[in-house]
């Protein structure tokens, strides 16, 4: 059916939009809101591919109605294929999924040159969507993928053992995009500074679960000590959008508290604006169809999934 909207397999420069989700560990239903967002974005006329980065448990593709791959990412990692298109798969509901598994990508020796190879390879997809299931995972290999995609997604369901995890995984991000604020692919690299990279490795060093300090001190100590770097810190912390969806949640006014809560956090310890784009409701019908593994808005293109997908993409659309 949607197979037309499948990306062509060619290697142009792709022009689409990269879309990165992350955020709590466990369960929470992250691989099967990627699944469905592709579906959902697929059926809009969007050529969407769908990518499984997921080191722990990759099985988006089962997600997708596909039960066994010939091909993975480590295939192009390793280079037994030639191009990004060589380990696309079409499935029977619109996108082409990227299937993950096999273990390259996190492998904590895995050469930053590859890394860099398959970020590029995913940039140049011609496709109008690209699509990360990133896992729960916090290694740097992944929160680069986070970094680089145009949008960050930080799923997580109202309780607390996962926004923690969820808020987590924003603070190591932003980190991480704070230790890369000189590097290669940095817009900032040509104001490259010894003294403001140990004020950061410092701020990040002694922020511990212990003490857990305010993004707001490393500000204002560059404002007093670096005042020339000091805007480009507040451009960084400007430009950092990671926005939340919540999972399975049960109550609407859960969801708001928990929204209100996390954008607070998020404001006072972290300095940012934390979008929030919308929720998913935990539903016997989206469950089944899980269990069914055939996508929820595929099977029902007006269902809950599908309602709260066009909410969800109508404000990452505006954001
Ligand atoms: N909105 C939902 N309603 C009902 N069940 C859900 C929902 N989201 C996820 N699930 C259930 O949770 C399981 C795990 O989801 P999955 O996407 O694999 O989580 P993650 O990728 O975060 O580990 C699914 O197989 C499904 O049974
Ligand atoms: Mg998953």
């Amino acid at each position: 059916m949607a197979q037309k909207n499948a990306p062509t397999k060619q290697n142009t420069t792709g022009s689409g939009k990269m879309i990165a989700i992350g955020g709590a560990k466990g369960g929470i239903g992250k691989s099967l809101f990627v699944a469905n967002l592709g579906v959902f974005l697929s059926q809009m006329g969007k050529r969407t591919v769908v990518v499984d980065l997921d080191l722990g448990g990759a099985n988006l593709h089962l997600f997708m109605g596909v039960w066994s791959l010939t091909h993975r990412i480590d295939d192009f990692l390793t280079l037994k294929v030639p191009t990004i298109t060589d380990i696309m798969t079409p499935t029977k509901y619109g996108p082409a999924l990227i299937g993950g598994g096999g273990g390259k990508l996190g492998a904590a020796n895995i050469h930053f040159s590859r890394k860099l190879k398959l970020l590029r390879a995913l940039k140049t997809i011609d496709a109008d969507y690209v699509i990360l299931d990133l896992g729960g995972n916090t290694t740097y290999n992944i929160l680069d993928f986070y970094l680089a995609a145009d949008q960050g997604f930080v799923l997580t369901t109202c309780e607390p053992a996962s926004y923690l995890d969820a808020y987590g995984f924003i603070k190591m991000s932003l980190h991480r995009k704070l230790t890369r604020l000189f590097a290669a692919e940095s817009t900032y690299r040509q104001f490259r500074d010894f003294e403001v990279e140990q004020l950061i490795k410092g701020f990040i060093f002694s922020n511990t679960s212990t003490n857990s300090r305010h993004m707001s001190d490393l500000v204002e100590q560059m404002e007093r000590s670096k005042p020339a770097h000091h805007r480009l810190i507040k451009e960084l912390l400007a430009g950092f959008r990671p926005a939340t969806v919540v999972t399975m949640f049960d109550a609407q006014d859960k969801v708001n508290e928990l929204v209100s809560r996390m954008k607070k956090v998020s404001e006072k310890m972290l300095s940012i604006d934390l979008k929030y784009f919308g929720c998913v409701p935990f539903e016997k019908q989206i469950q089944k169809s899980a269990n069914d593994l055939v996508p929820s808005v595929a099977k029902e293109p007006d269902g809950v999934f599908a309602k709260a997908l066009r909410r969800i993409v109508l404000k990452m659309e505006m954001a």
